[in-house]
């Protein structure tokens, strides 16, 4: 006999159900997307007493993971990322109690790889040989290193010219096949979703609800990190607003459990030139009007027609949270900051959730004792030309130590010679 798994498919609009084995994206009835729902059968406390025993990690919560083999997992030791308390960047706004979850410490360095893990394990599962996704490059580069590590053939589509270039030498080097789409992300995933539905290709962009599973490893690693609390607020880079859909699922679940009870407002923040949802959320309006052509220096997040746009306006309005956006210009102080003040270095879509705090609290909308976690999405490395163009490259000197050493002191460093020839 068949086992069924104790976990389906639900369209988020219309309640329709369809088996975890389908391979389909949206709901046929209504063409909205779906969820990954589970039987009241694991949605229970104790599945907490096992996660204990395990390490930090996207599997240590496997119980509510929708995968059925666990021998089958494809894994390169995804999440168990840091949460650093910022006590020098909250510092500077008078906040007490920020966070930062470090993303960009996952195998490939980004969050994408909780998201991966899961869908690609699944792509398995359901027998599949050819994986697919349109990307910003966080994605390509995630999906390009799953599938190397699963055997399974991957085809990726990115936008001409507008992905940074460590994202995209990692798709290129765990061997994908790499397209560059004369177009932006928006029409790169219109392509590939319909590919995906006319061959036997498996779409793995954030509309796979797969995915979104272990990206709310998030969630209950954060809870985890703070001693099974749940902070005030989360803010989250939005770019095709799949993450902050997730983590969100991710504090719910724990809440219908009974394992919190208290929810965080989820903050989601966009770049200005591509902020379909925070500025329908700013008018006060639920009528997300996507933007033709978006623009920002944070590439993962220049998307104009987010697909999970439904669940992200959900996700903030059901935890009484908000959106923002922030220009090219805060993004760029942030990640500067973050890095000179507390040693992350974060790309610059990442740094949007920083520049986000930046202002919310400069307006009076994030109080001092709030604890707030900002997610670091994705490494800085992956995005060095950003820096390049920025600071003024080191500058050079002759090999020898007058020449070192008269640099040093003109950079008026003098005192710190004195104080430590003093001890
Ligand atoms: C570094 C980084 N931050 C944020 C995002 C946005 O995530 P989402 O598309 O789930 O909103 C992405 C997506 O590519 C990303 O790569
Ligand atoms: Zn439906």
């Amino acid at each position: 006999m068949v086992r069924e798994e104790p976990y389906c498919l639900v369209c988020i609009e219309c309640g329709a159900k369809y088996s975890p084995s389908e391979i389909i994206y949206k709901c046929r009835r209504c063409g909205n997307l779906l969820s990954v729902e589970y039987e009241s059968e694991v949605m229970t406390p104790e599945v907490s007493e096992r996660w204990i025993k395990r390490n930090l990690s996207v599997w240590r919560y496997m119980e509510l993971l929708p995968i059925s083999d666990r021998n089958k997992i494809v894994s390169l030791g995804e999440g168990g990322t840091s949460l650093n308390k910022c006590p020098r960047l909250g510092g500077e706004f008078g906040l007490r109690s920020i966070y930062v979850k470090n993303e960009g410490e996952n195998p490939t360095g980004s969050f994408k790889d909780r998201g991966m893990t899961v869908g690609v394990t699944k792509a398995l599962e359901l027998g599949i040989k050819r994986v697919a996704c349109a990307s910003t490059g966080n994605t390509s580069a995630s999906l390009a290193a799953y599938a190397a590590r699963a055997g399974l053939e991957c085809v990726v589509l990115i936008p001409s010219g507008k992905v940074a270039f460590g994202k995209l030498i990692q798709a290129i080097i765990y061997g994908a096949r790499v397209i560059q789409v004369k177009g932006n992300f928006d029409d790169a995933l219109k392509i590939i979703e319909k590919l995906c539905s006319t061959y036997s290709i498996y779409l793995l962009n954030s509309l796979n609800p797969f995915r979104l599973e272990g990206q709310k490893t998030i969630a209950f690693e954060i809870w985890d990190q703070l001693g099974r609390r749940v902070p005030d607020k989360i803010i989250v880079p939005v770019g095709n607003a799949g993450n902050i859909s997730a983590i969100w699922k991710g504090f719910k679940e724990l809440y219908s459990i009974g394992l919190i009870s208290k929810l965080p407002e989820m903050i989601g923040i966009q770049a200005e030139g591509a902020a379909p949802i925070a500025e329908a959320l700013k008018k006060g309006t639920e009528k997300v009007r996507f933007v033709e052509k978006p623009e920002t220096v944070a590439t993962a997040i220049r998307i104009g027609s987010p697909v999970n746009w439904k669940k992200a306006v959900k996700a903030i309005r059901e935890s009484g949270g908000l959106a923002e956006t922030v220009s090219d210009v805060e993004i760029l102080e942030a990640q500067r900051l973050l890095a000179q003040r507390e040693g992350i270095f974060v790309e610059p879509a990442s740094a949007a959730s920083i520049a986000g705090l930046i202002k919310l609290t400069r307006r009076g909308l994030i109080e001092r004792d709030e604890e707030v976690v900002c997610i670091a999405t994705g490494h800085g490395l992956k995005d060095p030309d950003v820096v390049l163009k920025q600071f003024p490259r080191p500058v050079e000197v002759e090999a020898s130590i007058e020449s070192v050493a008269e640099m040093i002191l003109t950079h008026n460093l003098k005192a710190d010679r004195v104080v430590s020839a003093e001890m």
